[in-house]
């Protein structure tokens, strides 16, 4: 991370935590780690979010449906899904230092370390060839980035080999051989490499046997699988169809830093979409253009977005990859996507002795759907769209301001109403006109302070309009709208108030972009 990034990161949490958007967890007793608390305008932001997520997969599809499960399951359930046998992460300790790490992940940052490398290369070349540059060539023969490229698929290979059989002994081989030291110390005096079951265990009653012990989800899509039949025939759902679901989840995170990105306990929104068995890769190509389109319609630039193929597939899996956001931490995982052919449904089958089936007509037969799921972090997408919203202007006069330039539609509060002075029945208009507004928007009615400075307050909140009564106002009903990215203010009559504004904030303009 580049110290101007890092700072961008330490500023994101800083403004998170004074403007009311992320507090850290029970924070008078020092905190939690890895526990955020959303505040007033966060939680907002979070629903607005969820909105666009909920309305793109379920009202503009008709056959797609939501659910909400619990967050307790049968025990068997993680039996089944495989996660109390392979929901582990390989962990290491430092032994200078004390400081424990993944071991995979310590491997995977070196191997960024060279991607970064040929990047630089690319980048200078471009820069000396001019419009000439020709990458795919460039790649493919220029001997530094060969050398690189070679180094980079050994690694993974031995990597890939190492985790899909376990071997702890390999993994620290590899770490021991490639010099990889400890980030924060220098060290290179590493321990063993151990397994470690990233589940949250608690006991159901009051007795605490091992036969009590059930488990907080780990991911949502279980809930949906065991739900399949119930939706499929209550709802009469025919293949392909689809059960989406927000909610909770936990994970006992090894390392778990970088604010929001990596939580204990954080919040995601999974689609799981049933299909005919071979049909099953069209809808993964079909799906992740769909999400990529989703993501951009944000507005938070196409080049902030990349696939990341999967090259170590999990064992029932036959395609994934991830879509991965820039992050001021660098290009990070955002949203996965999923082709996890019938290996759920046949699994809690086998450990059900329930048929987890569709009867499809037009075949006139039975068979266990395959699945093709796309997960995403709401968490994650929080911090995307914060810390790229996040800008620090200088203004012509010199002065300075934070802006938060959120999308209208998923800004907290929608627009400010602030009569210029507190006097000459400027507020008690001010207040009409925050009745009107109030029921369709989100408002804030302030009446304290010069306008230039509740304008700054608004700006760091990310309010997309603030409206300023003034004697004007008094006299022939208009006000002054003002835009918070360009500061632009135009005179507008308090009757066609709600129409211009639902207009501007409206989830709908999100939703036809897709
Ligand atoms: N059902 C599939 C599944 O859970 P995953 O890649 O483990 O797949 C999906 O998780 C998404 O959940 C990730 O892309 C990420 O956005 C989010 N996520 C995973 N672990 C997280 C954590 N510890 N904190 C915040 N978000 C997390």
């Amino acid at each position: 991370m580049s110290q101007s990034d890092d700072n961008l990161l330490k500023k994101v949490i800083a403004h998170a935590k004074e403007y009311g958007y992320v507090f850290p967890s029970s924070e008078i007793y020092d905190g939690l780690s890895a526990t955020y608390d959303y505040g007033q305008y966060g939680v907002e932001l979070k629903n607005h979010l969820k909105q666009y997520w909920w309305q793109a997969m379920v009202q503009l599809h008709e056959n797609i449906v939501g659910i909400d499960a619990a967050i307790f399951m049968h025990p068997t359930t993680w039996k089944a899904s495989g996660h109390v046998d392979a929901f582990i992460d390989p962990l290491i300790d430092n032994k200078d230092s004390g400081k424990r790490y993944r071991a995979d992940q310590l491997v995977e940052e070196y191997v960024a370390k060279i991607e970064n490398k040929i990047t630089k290369e690319e980048l200078k070349a471009a820069k000396r060839f001019g419009e000439d540059f020709d990458l795919d060539q460039f790649r493919s023969t220029n001997p530094r980035v060969l050398q690189y490229q070679t180094k980079i698929d050994s690694i993974n290979q031995r990597l890939k080999e190492a985790m899909e059989q376990g071997a702890l002994n390999d993994l620290k081989t590899l770490i021991e051989e490639l010099g990889i030291a400890d980030p924060v110390s220098g060290s290179r005096n590493w321990t063993d490499v151990r397994q470690f079951n990233l589940m949250f265990s608690t006991e159901l009653g009051s007795l605490a046997e091992e036969s009590n012990k059930i488990y907080l989800r780990p991911e949502t899509a279980q809930g949906i699988f065991v739900n399949f039949l119930n939706v499929q025939k209550s709802g009469r759902m025919r293949i392909p169809f689809g059960i989406a679901q927000i909610g909770k989840a936990f994970r006992n995170e090894i390392i778990a830093r970088q604010f929001i990105f990596r939580m204990r306990e954080f919040e995601q929104m999974e689609m799981q979409f049933f299909v005919k068995p071979g049909e099953e890769l069209n809808w993964y190509q079909e799906w992740k253009e769909k999400r990529m389109k989703w993501h951009q319609a944000l507005g938070l630039g196409a080049d902030n977005y990349r696939f990341h193929d999967h090259l170590n597939l999990a064992h029932y899996a036959n395609a994934a990859c991830d879509i991965e956001f820039k992050f001021p931490m660098g290009f990070k995982e955002l949203e996965g996507i999923h082709s996890r052919t019938d290996f759920d449904l046949k699994a809690h089958e086998q450990h059900s002795g329930k048929k987890l089936q569709f009867f499809d007509p037009a075949e006139n037969k039975n068979y266990v759907p395959y699945v093709v799921e796309t997960s995403i972090g709401l968490d994650r997408l929080f911090l995307a769209l914060l810390s790229k919203s996040y800008t620090e202007e200088t203004l012509e006069d010199g002065s300075q301001r934070v802006v938060l330039q959120l999308p209208a539609s998923l800004a907290p509060v929608k627009v400010a109403i602030l009569p210029l002075v507190n006097k000459d029945g400027l507020s008690e208009k001010a207040q009409v006109l925050f009745d009107q507004l109030k029921f369709h928007f989100l408002c804030q009615f302030d009446a304290k302070d010069a306008i230039g400075r509740r304008y700054r307050r608004q700006d760091a909140i990310g309010t997309p309009y603030c409206i300023t009564v003034d004697h004007q106002t008094l006299e022939d009903n208009t006000v002054t709208l003002r835009h918070r990215d360009t500061m632009r203010q135009e005179r507008v009559s308090t009757e066609s108030l709600t129409s211009v504004l639902q207009e501007k904030c409206s989830l709908q303009k999100l939703l036809q972009q897709l």
